[in-house]
């Protein structure tokens, strides 16, 4: 997909130097301070404008897409983009095709039988739409390329095309070539938007079907931080049984099932002995799922993540980012958009099924696609 360039689909020295630069970036650009928690309360604000649009109608759950996106975009391109923009909203359907597309069942056919490539439509079809994302990700490299200030890094562009530079004076490496910066570019522009827009799904979907949970959470939110104060990332200590719920939201929902890597050296796990170099799809859902450390693994439970007095306890086997030297470097990101979103949007919004359904009529299993969505219901949010 990205020819062994940017973060995900790389290794080696390439992407040991792509990821320390990105996480720095990212730090630099504001990702788990007080400058992001402003941008993702201004998201909420937009958000908040969208959905009371709707006037108690019902719309997708897709739409709170939007704001996720909008947070992750903001930092890669520099701003916002208004919901009804045309690149924008390009963007996010090129994103949906390719996602929906890397969980067709042809693909895995052509992963293991490349041969048959000639029979099949998915691989093609994903390149085809990186192809076309990537022409507009580059418009915006060769603007960033006229437009840098090096005093004031505005976005990930500018910090990626600072390195490029100082690569050229130094004339040591030619890492962050064009293309890499593109693929880095993508890959936050996948990574950090399908993964946080469907948990927030989740979340709401969740609600809808456990409409008692949600009046306990809103009426916790009522109570800590009433309902006008913008919520914080601080108010999560105040706020456990929301905590609660988000962590489990994203226990439950276990959206990443496979993410492929290889061994790094001759590994032996559980008797078995695995090659240098064998492909392996480690399971998140073995942990998040696991018996032994979730009471009732298979069941939407806050309870989990709560102790008899009602206060937050951290569960070591709480893994939807990972562990190790390629965990996510969006977690503190995401963590704090979930949690902010969520209790913004609770705080200002009931979230009923659509006219038509009932609670019981809500399905929990989860549609396919690169990460494991909820199905496309709509919802109404009654002000
Ligand atoms: C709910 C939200 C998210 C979840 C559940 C999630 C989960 C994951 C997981 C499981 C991986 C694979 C780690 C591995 O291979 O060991 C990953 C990698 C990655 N994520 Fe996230 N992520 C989320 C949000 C984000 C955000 C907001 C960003 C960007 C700002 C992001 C950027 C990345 C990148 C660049 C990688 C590749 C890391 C590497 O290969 O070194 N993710 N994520």
């Amino acid at each position: 997909m990205q020819n062994g360039h940017g973060v995900i689909f790389s290794d080696g020295e390439l992407w040991k130097a792509t990821r320390r630069y990105t996480l720095a970036s990212l730090r630099d650009l504001g990702m788990g301070k007080k400058r992001i928690e402003g941008k993702i309360q201004e998201e909420l604000q937009f958000l908040v404008e969208l959905i009371k649009s709707f006037k108690d109608e019902a719309f997708p759950l897709k739409t709170l897409t939007l704001a996720t996106t909008n947070v992750a975009y903001g930092i890669v391109f520099g701003d916002r983009f208004d919901y009804d923009d045309e690149t924008f909203l390009t963007l996010l359907k090129h994103v949906d095709d390719v996602v929906v597309l890397l969980g067709e069942p042809q693909l895995q056919v052509y992963n293991v039988y490349p041969f048959l490539g000639f029979l099949l439509k998915p691989h093609k079809m994903i390149l085809d739409t990186m192809e076309k994302t990537r022409v507009i990700l580059r418009e915006y490299l060769a603007a960033g390329k006229k437009s840098i200030n090096e005093n004031l890094l505005q976005n990930y562009y500018d910090y990626m095309l600072t390195k490029q530079q100082s690569e050229e004076r130094s004339k040591d490496r030619n890492l962050f070539h064009d293309t890499n910066i593109v693929a880095a570019v993508f890959d936050l522009v996948l990574a950090g938007t399908e993964t946080t827009g469907t948990t927030l799904q989740w979340a709401i979907l969740l609600m809808m079907k456990y409409p008692d949970i949600q009046r306990q959470a809103r009426e916790e939110i009522e109570r800590v931080i009433g309902l006008e104060r913008l919520p914080t990332c601080e108010d999560r200590k105040q706020l456990p049984f929301n905590n609660a719920i988000v962590h489990e939201v994203q226990r439950f929902a276990s959206i990443l099932q496979q993410f492929p890597r290889c061994t790094a050296v001759d590994t032996c796990f559980r008797g078995y002995f695995i090659p240098k170099g064998t492909p392996v799809i480690p399971s998140l859902t073995s942990v998040l799922y696991d018996k032994t450390q979730w009471e009732t693994p298979t069941q939407f439970n806050p309870n989990h993540f709560l102790d008899a007095e009602g206060n937050f306890v951290k569960k070591d086997a709480f893994l939807p980012f990972t562990i190790g030297r390629r965990n996510c470097p969006g977690e503190s990101l995401a963590l704090m958009e979930i949690f902010l979103f969520f209790v913004g949007l609770l705080q200002r919004f009931t979230f009923c099924p659509p006219p038509g359904k009932t609670v019981s009529d809500l399905d929990l299993t989860p549609e396919v696609t690169f990460t494991l969505r909820p199905q496309a219901y709509s919802t109404c949010a009654v002000h």
